[in-house]
């Protein structure tokens, strides 16, 4: 999921004050001290129920405390590191896990999004627009607090609102006990499909609409190394495989696991800690380089510098496909023969290419270079004999900070890590050749045989489901979200 966050219209220590003065007045547990962010603390953040210092001050030192204590005493601090299986949504579409949510503990697939900083569940009062989808009912619980913030969420042509509350919320069986999430109250139809419940954005809490800690970045404190890392199933090459997938992969959360990869990880420092961001440092198909710098004849204003620069992308789990600028995107399109832009309306940016050919494509991130699946780069057939397919890189010249998002059809090929300072600099993206079959190229052959998966894509069965995939991803996962919260701020995401 793709978070732009323009800040369009409203005054933004208006909503700020009044998220601030929804926090209740709440015991001051070295839990709530954790919700204070590591990071840069807004100012209006620092301000308590009346209005004055008197509620935020003794938490910040009940923080410092804390913070103290389990570095002195680090026997006594108890790492709670974990795993999650993954599931897998139209054929690699999208990844969810499977999350508590409070007391007592529900479960719901909640897609896990590090291009996005905010958790949402559609509500039991959800109305007519939620029906088919399993929704949560705060009352049922025993520890939720509601904030009385209202909230609002749209993709593309849809939207979604609600409120935000907190309460407990746990994944691999690490537990926040004052998660702030969004209650999601009406949402256009298609916009989540059954089992899909809401997202968990794993981006970084600069990037939040709702002005709080993301899960991952409280629970960071208590792990091992601030780290997760994800290794996300292929379903793409498997003629039988259906619109959900129990077995879609693993997120590690606390430490590495020496069984989902192998090799060094490659690690590459993000450039803003926002989205997951890092610069690109090359692209080439079949074989040929491609120019992937960003020139200074951009219109854009917020990419100003006068010379050519460096593509920044956001690695984003919630977003299918990669997407590069509008120039980018015709120079790799015209490295594949039989390509072309599509030209129906809705599909501006995206281009299609022979189902047959087996397109050889790869991403350098510093000096490693990692050739993408040309199954993964097969998004599906556009009709019905399985003759043209979608391309799974896009043109789109976005207004935000970043130029490029990578997404699933990427992903799938490495083994991801995001990789926490614990400051609002120096976290890094890294990528390590899967366990099983790696498709990472430091010079010397892949290792990957997708020769004969290829050609099994090719069934009937495979072609349909890809198509109809596209389609329902379409609204699910490439939408544009905007984020409004109450006294006017909206984000468009
Ligand atoms: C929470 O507060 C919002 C806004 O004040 C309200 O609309 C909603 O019904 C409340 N939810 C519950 C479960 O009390
Ligand atoms: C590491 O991954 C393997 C295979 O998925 C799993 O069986 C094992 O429990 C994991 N180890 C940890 C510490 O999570
Ligand atoms: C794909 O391209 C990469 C980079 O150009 C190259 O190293 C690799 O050998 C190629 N793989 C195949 C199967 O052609
Ligand atoms: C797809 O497979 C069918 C039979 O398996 C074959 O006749 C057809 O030529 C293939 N199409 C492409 C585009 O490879
Ligand atoms: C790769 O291809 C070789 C030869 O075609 C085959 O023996 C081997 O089993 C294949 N490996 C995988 C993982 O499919």
């Amino acid at each position: 999921m793709n978070m732009l966050s323009t800040l369009m219209i409203g005054s933004l220590a208006v909503p700020l004050l009044a998220l601030s003065a929804a926090v209740p007045p709440s015991s001051n547990s070295i839990l709530d001290a954790r919700r204070i962010p590591l990071t840069h603390t807004p100012h209006a953040k620092r301000v308590g129920p009346d209005g004055t210092v008197r509620g935020w001050a003794p938490r910040e030192k009940a923080k410092t405390e804390s913070k103290y204590a389990t570095r002195l005493a680090p026997n006594s601090a108890t790492k709670r590191d974990g795993m999650a299986t993954l599931q897998d949504y139209y054929i690699d579409a999208a990844y969810s896990a499977s999350v508590s949510i409070g007391t007592p503990a529900q479960e719901f697939y909640l897609l896990l999004d590090t291009g996005s900083a905010d958790l949402f569940i559609v509500g039991s009062s959800c109305d007519s627009s939620c029906s088919g989808l399993t929704t949560w009912d705060p009352t049922s619980s025993s520890t939720y607090t509601n904030e009385s913030t209202a909230f609002e969420i749209t993709y593309g042509s849809g939207d979604a609102s609600g409120y935000l509350v907190s309460d407990t919320v746990s994944l691999a069986g690490i537990s926040e006990t004052s998660q702030t999430l969004a209650v999601v109250t009406e949402i256009s139809s298609g916009l989540l499909s059954s089992p899909l419940s809401g997202i968990m954005g794993m981006g970084f809490e600069a990037l939040s609409s709702s002005n709080s800690v993301p899960w991952w970045q409280a629970e960071s404190s208590t792990w091992t190394s601030k780290v997760f890392a994800f290794e996300l199933a292929r379903y793409r090459n498997i003629a039988t495989a259906t619109d959900f997938e129990t077995q879609g992969g693993y997120i590690d959360l606390g430490a590495l696991n020496a069984s989902h990869y192998s090799g060094d990880v490659n690690y590459i420092t993000c450039s803003a800690q926002t989205y997951w961001e890092i610069p690109v440092s090359g692209l080439s198909v079949e074989g040929t380089s491609i120019d992937i710098s960003i020139s200074s004849t951009s219109s854009s204003s917020s990419k100003s510098s006068s010379s050519s620069s460096t593509p920044q992308a956001a690695i984003d789990t919630g977003t299918t496909m990669i997407s590069v600028t509008t120039t980018v995107a015709a120079a790799v399109y015209a490295a594949i023969s039989g390509s072309s832009a599509m030209t129906e309306s809705g599909y501006e940016g995206y281009y299609e290419y022979p189902c047959s050919s087996s397109v050889n494509i790869s991403l350098t991130f510093g000096d490693i270079t990692y050739t993408i699946d040309p199954d993964d780069f097969n998004i599906g057939a556009l009709d019905s004999q399985g003759t043209s397919c979608l391309g799974g890189i896009y043109g789109s010249d976005l207004d935000s900070t970043v130029d490029w998002i990578i997404g699933d059809t990427f992903l799938k090929n490495v083994y991801s890590v995001y990789s926490y300072s614990g400051t609002t600099t120096g976290s890094q993206v890294g990528f390590a050749s899967l366990a099983d079959g790696s498709t990472v190229s430091t010079g010397s052959a892949s290792t990957t045989n997708s020769s004969t998966s290829s050609s099994s894509s090719n069934s009937s069965s495979s072609s349909t489901s890809g198509a109809s995939s596209l389609i329902r991803s379409k609204t699910c996962i490439a939408g544009l979200l905007i984020i409004v919260l109450t006294a006017g701020t909206i984000i468009l995401i």
